[in-house]
Formats: structure tokens, sequence, C-alpha cells
């Protein structure tokens, strides 16, 4: 067994949330309309037609609920700021209200011990901007300078650790390519101009935060998923190396420096002759002082000549008959370790930190509390190979749970539960998923 103490008296235990999935106030004090507020009122869009409006209300309740971070044992708390609470329309007039209450979460933070980790884009763009084609548009690099330079002058003097964006390329590709997520744009004319803005805006944040907060530690985060052919097939293996290059590659290695690994799979030349902006490749890059790495769980894919561009389709956990989660995610911490792995080996990552790891199940309430003991396995079983990876000598620095409390989940509405903490949308009542004085998650 493991105790927290393993980890060493200065590891980031740290719990996240975000401000579209948590904070609800969608039209309070000047909050401008976010991408998904609109994306919402698509039928069919979003499970249960669920609209974010109130979410779990943290707006109104972030003082209790940073106390339930406190009392889970967290030390750490990351949140993200509402682009359109602090510039409503994107760019131009600065709302004080918006900017206010950021002060009041930091403030609370600060009060109770948590250090704050502040995310910039956790994926609701102003819908102002949107009307002007938003990532695709390569203004974007400079809508998103002013909107970084906004907050690192309000919140720098209290906020040292900054998180540019959450997973480009999730972003990018459910957004601007597959039309699951907001704002349901389809088509390589689309995603390969978001990607390069994107990759280009990263960077761009990492410079504001540099010149203006006074020793701040600077990191961004990306999603990635091992990727495993399904047989020894050739066609399988290469079909398992296109979506790597993908899902895994396409952001981190020109923000390492290294460019677009294009060589590797040749469909991506063509990015190159999408985007205008292309002669700026050389600001694609940052050195970055930590990466937030943010695994879930492994793909195994098979050729398939059918689909588009990857030519390859998922073979699902629960096809192959694995443990995997509400979501049908599988559950494999032994992946887990072997992706955090990987980013290390790319030689040049200072330091790690693991921004999001989770899992969804459909919880039971039992007299008031759900007994939770797949989700503490699931932790548990993470932390475990974290553990083996630090002791190995990798500089990871912290692990932070996904997430506080069941939370609007993007397209999946309020129908896939991660939260440590049970909430009924109804009544918005938290409850501990496992009861208070009894409870499972002594890791955190
Ligand atoms: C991440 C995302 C989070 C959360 C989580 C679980 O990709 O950053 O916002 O939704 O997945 O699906």
């Amino acid at each position: 067994m493991f105790s927290k103490n393993s980890f060493g008296k200065n590891f980031l235990w740290g719990v996240a949330i975000s401000a579209q999935q948590n904070e609800g106030g969608y039209n309070t004090d000047g909050r401008g309309l976010s991408i998904w507020d609109l994306f919402a009122r698509r039928q069919g869009k979003i499970k249960g037609g669920f609209k974010p409006y109130v979410a779990c209300d943290f707006y109104h309740r972030y003082k209790d609920d940073l106390l339930l971070v406190k009392a889970l044992g967290f030390n750490t708390f990351r949140f993200s700021v509402s682009w359109p609470r602090i510039l409503p329309d994107g760019t131009g007039k600065i709302n004080k209200e918006g900017v206010a209450f950021y002060h009041k979460v930091i403030e609370e933070c600060l009060k109770l011990d948590l250090i704050p980790y502040l995310t910039l884009y956790h994926w609701d763009l102003p819908y102002e901007l949107e009307k002007e084609d938003g990532w695709a548009n390569d203004r974007i690099i400079r809508w998103f300078n002013r909107y970084a330079t906004v907050c690192a002058e309000e919140y720098g003097d209290v906020v040292k650790n900054w998180i540019i964006m959450n997973e480009p390329m999730g972003f990018t590709s459910l957004g601007y390519m597959l039309g699951k997520h907001a704002p349901g744009k389809t088509g390589l004319n689309n995603f390969f101009p978001a990607v390069h803005h994107a990759v280009m805006a990263q960077a761009e944040g990492g410079r504001v935060i540099r010149q203006i907060v006074h020793k701040a530690h600077i990191g961004t985060t990306f999603s990635c998923s091992e990727v495993i052919p399904f047989t020894d097939k050739p066609e399988d293996k290469q079909a398992a190396k296109r979506v790597d290059i993908l899902l895994n590659r396409l952001f981190i290695e020109p923000a390492l420096g290294r460019g677009y690994p294009k060589e590797d799979f040749r469909f991506l030349e063509k990015l190159e002759l999408y985007n205008r902006a292309w002669k700026y490749t050389d600001r694609m890059h940052f050195n970055f002082d930590f990466i937030g790495v943010q695994n879930y769980f492994p793909l195994v894919v098979k050729y398939n000549r059918m689909m588009p561009i990857v030519q390859a389709s998922e073979v699902k956990a629960a096809t192959r008959k694995v443990p995997h989660t509400a979501m049908g995610w599988e559950i494999n911490a032994d992946s887990f370790y072997r992706m955090v792995k990987r980013f290390w080996l790319y030689g040049v990552v200072k330091e790690i930190i693991i921004t999001e790891s989770g899992a969804a199940f459909k919880d039971k309430l039992v007299n008031g509390a759900v007994n939770d003991v797949q989700r503490t396995h699931y932790h548990e079983k993470y932390l475990r190979a974290l553990l083996k990876e630090k002791n190995e000598g990798i500089n990871v620095t912290g692990y932070f749970a996904w997430t506080l409390m069941d939370n609007f989940e993007w397209a999946e509405g309020v129908k896939a539960p991660f939260g440590l903490i049970h909430v009924d949308f109804k009544t918005q009542l938290r409850m501990f998923c496992i009861r208070w004085n009894n409870r499972n998650y002594t890791f955190f």
C-alpha cells in the first residue's frame, strides 16, 4: 500500500473543475454568451437536452465548494476562467464584475491554503468570436493575446501557476472537425486552421504570462491515449500509428519546438496549405515550465478503409470485455504509466503534472451517500502507477483528480458523473460519495 506521504511533502494533490462545466450564472453580472450556451440549444447535441446555464452553480456556491475541496484533503485547486465572463465580446470592453468573481475565488483558495492553478482556456469561447469563425480565424491569436493580458494583469500578483489551454486536440477535433462539441463545425477547412491557430495561441499565451507575471510557473495541458493495434497485422499497426500521431503528437511536438509530426503522416502536409498564418511557425514553440498530462484510457484500433483520413476504427472496451467506466473508457493504469513516460522521454519536458484523470460511474445513492468503490479503485490504481514513475526519477509533481463534483460533461450533459462528490441537479445538493467520516479517498 502507498500513502499520501509516499509522494513526498511537496506533491500537489489537486482537484480540477472548469468554468463552463461548473459555474452556471451564464447571463449573470454581465457575462457574455459562450459557444456552449448556444450549442446546447441545438436539437440533439447534448444528452437529455441539458443546458449548462446553471450547471453546479459554482458561481454562487464557490465558498462552500472550496470548503469541500479542503475537506477532501486536497492542497491544490485547478479552475478555469471564463473568457466571456471577462470579455463578453471576446475582446474590447472588460466586464468588471466578471473579473471580480475570480478575485473572490482566488482569495478564498488562499484563505484555505489551496494553491490556485488557473486555466485560461477550457473550451468556452465567447460566442461573439465564433460569429467571426472562432478558432478558424487567424485573428484569434490576437484576441487570445488580449484575453491573456487582461487575466495576467488582474491575477498575476496572486496566482503564480498558469495553464494556458485545456486539451487543444479535444476542442479542435470535436468542435471543428467532428461537430460533436461546440461550435459544431466539421471538415478539414475548419479543423486545419483551428489546429494551427490553437498551437500558435497556446505559445502566445505562454509568452504573455511570462512577460507580465513575475515568477510565473507556466504550463499547458495535452490529452493523450495510448493507441494499441488490435492485431499484429501490418495494416492494424499502420492504422494505430496514424491515430497516434493525431491524438498524441499533433500539439505537443510544435509546442516543444519540433514542428508538426508531418513526416510520419503525409496527410498532415495539407495542414500547411490550409493556413494563411503558416509563415509564423517559429512562434509555435514556448518553453513551458511544466506539461499537464491528461490521461484516462487507451484506445485499441483496427484498420478500416471506410474511415476517412485515419482509416482506422476503434475496438471498444466493452467488445473486448475489459474493465471500463460508464463512458466506455478502458481502465488501464499500465497504459497510463506508459503514456506519462512517453512525455518524459521527449527529453525536454522539465516537469509533469497530471492535470486530469478520473472516471465516470453511475453512482447509486444509498441512505444519502454513494459507496464509491469503483472510483476509489480507479484513482488508487492510477496513483500507484504514478508513484512507480516518480520513484524511477521522472519529475512528476502532482496529480489532479477530474473532478470535484458531477458537472456538465459536454455532449454527455449530466449523464456521465465524474465527481468525487455527487450532485443532485434538481436541488444542487452535494453529497460526498463516501460518508463524511468514512471516506475512501484517503490518498487525497
Ligand atoms: C477532459 C476535459 C474535461 C472533462 C474530462 C472528462 O477531456 O478536459 O473537461 O470533461 O475530459 O471527460
